[in-house]
């Protein structure tokens, strides 16, 4: 299949092309688009089809759930049993924007889009782009971030080329993504809505709003033994080729421990690669160094991680250190993806 790659600018969208990439939906093929999150891997949410085409697409088990964009609030009900006031309150306060919320589903929506699960992920994204493709694609676009299963999501139309060349009808080139990270998703059909997965809507976001959310356990710390709730969080995603080991401490304390590793795992023969921040980079002596961003602003960080993380592959690294980071704000985020990108492994010193 020949991947037809189309660029859309938000300020001047043009509708014949956005047609163009609705009726590839509509017809049962594959479109990424961007989102402000990352990229999307889009199909038609309501035909089986088109889901089974997904997982094959990304290489991905098809118990893992997909999330189901939508362009306006309205197209909500159809899909859902029930909107709890919770999830209307969230809807009002978060939507268009980063933010999925899991409903119990209507029959509408087939097993092979919730991976036979009983509930649905739906989410509003606020990219210009986004909202007039779904709108084009008929209101319902099931997409996971458009990466093969076990990469780093995509965070440009680039790196989806990478991935997906070949594999999907179309790639619509937005530019680079906003946010760098995916989705917080919060399950909304329990008493306590439970956030399932950390994003760029922080937990003292969703309490300014709703009285209190609780948070998956296993969404922090080492899931072995224990199932997290949403099914794609126990696959080791963000897996970098080389071995990340993040390391916690003092600055000063880091960049010695880190420097001093370098020597002798060189001599081993590895290529060492560093991720640091604005403030540390040229201090580290690595085969490759790069600054994740700048700590007084932890948002850039989250924009560079995945970039980051593919690059290394592509100058394959073999042994990768990273600073650790806040776990406050969208800091809780960055280090969900990070400790999954290392399996778990932190050296505190
Ligand atoms: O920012 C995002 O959310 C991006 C963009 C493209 O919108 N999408 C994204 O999709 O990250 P994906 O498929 O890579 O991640 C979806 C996550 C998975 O961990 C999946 O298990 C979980 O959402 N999920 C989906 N439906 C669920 C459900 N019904 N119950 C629990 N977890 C669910
Ligand atoms: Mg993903």
């Amino acid at each position: 299949m020949e991947t037809q790659v189309i660029q859309i600018d938000e300020k001047h969208m043009e509708q014949r092309l956005l047609k163009q990439a609705g009726s590839i939906i509509k017809a049962g093929g594959l479109v990424a688009f961007p989102t402000e999150t990352v990229y999307g891997l889009g199909g038609d949410a309501l035909n089986p089809e088109s889901s089974r085409k997904i997982y094959a697409a990304k290489g991905r088990p098809s118990d893992n759930p997909l999330i189901v964009h939508i362009a306006k609030l309205e197209d909500l009900q159809p899909i859902v049993k029930e909107i709890p006031e919770t999830a209307q309150k969230l809807a009002d306060a978060f939507w268009p924007g980063p933010l999925t919320m899991i409903f119990e589903k209507s029959d509408r929506v087939p097993y092979e889009t919730t991976g036979g699960l009983n509930t649905v992920a739906v989410r509003m994204p606020v990219h210009p782009v986004a909202l007039a493709f779904i709108e084009e694609a008929g209101g319902y676009v099931a997409a996971p971030s458009a990466n093969r299963s076990g990469r780093p999501s995509p965070t440009s139309a680039k790196y989806v080329e990478e991935d997906m060349q070949g594999r999907i009808e179309m790639i619509i080139d937005g530019g680079d993504v906003e946010i760098g990270l995916e989705s917080t998703i919060v399950d909304m059909t329990v008493e306590e809505p439970m956030i399932l997965r950390p994003g760029y809507i922080t937990k003292e976001m969703l309490e300014k709003v709703l009285k209190s959310v609780g948070e998956d356990k296993t969404m922090m710390s080492d899931t072995s033994g224990q199932a997290p709730k949403a099914p794609g969080m126990k696959y080791r995603h963000y897996a970098p080729k080389g071995d990340l080991t993040i390391i916690d401490g003092e600055a000063e304390k880091v960049i010695e421990y880190i420097n001093n590793q370098v020597p002798s795992l060189q001599k081993q023969g590895y290529k060492v690669g560093i991720i640091g921040t604005d403030a540390t980079i040229a201090r580290y002596r690595g085969d490759v160094c790069k600054s994740a961003g700048n700590r007084m602003d932890e948002t850039t960080i989250a924009k560079e991680l995945y970039r980051i993380l593919r690059e290394f592959d592509d100058e394959e690294v073999t042994i990768i250190f990273s600073e650790s980071f806040d776990t406050a704000g969208i800091g809780q985020a960055i280090m969900n993806r990070l400790l999954k990108a290392a399996g778990h492994k932190i050296l505190h010193i």
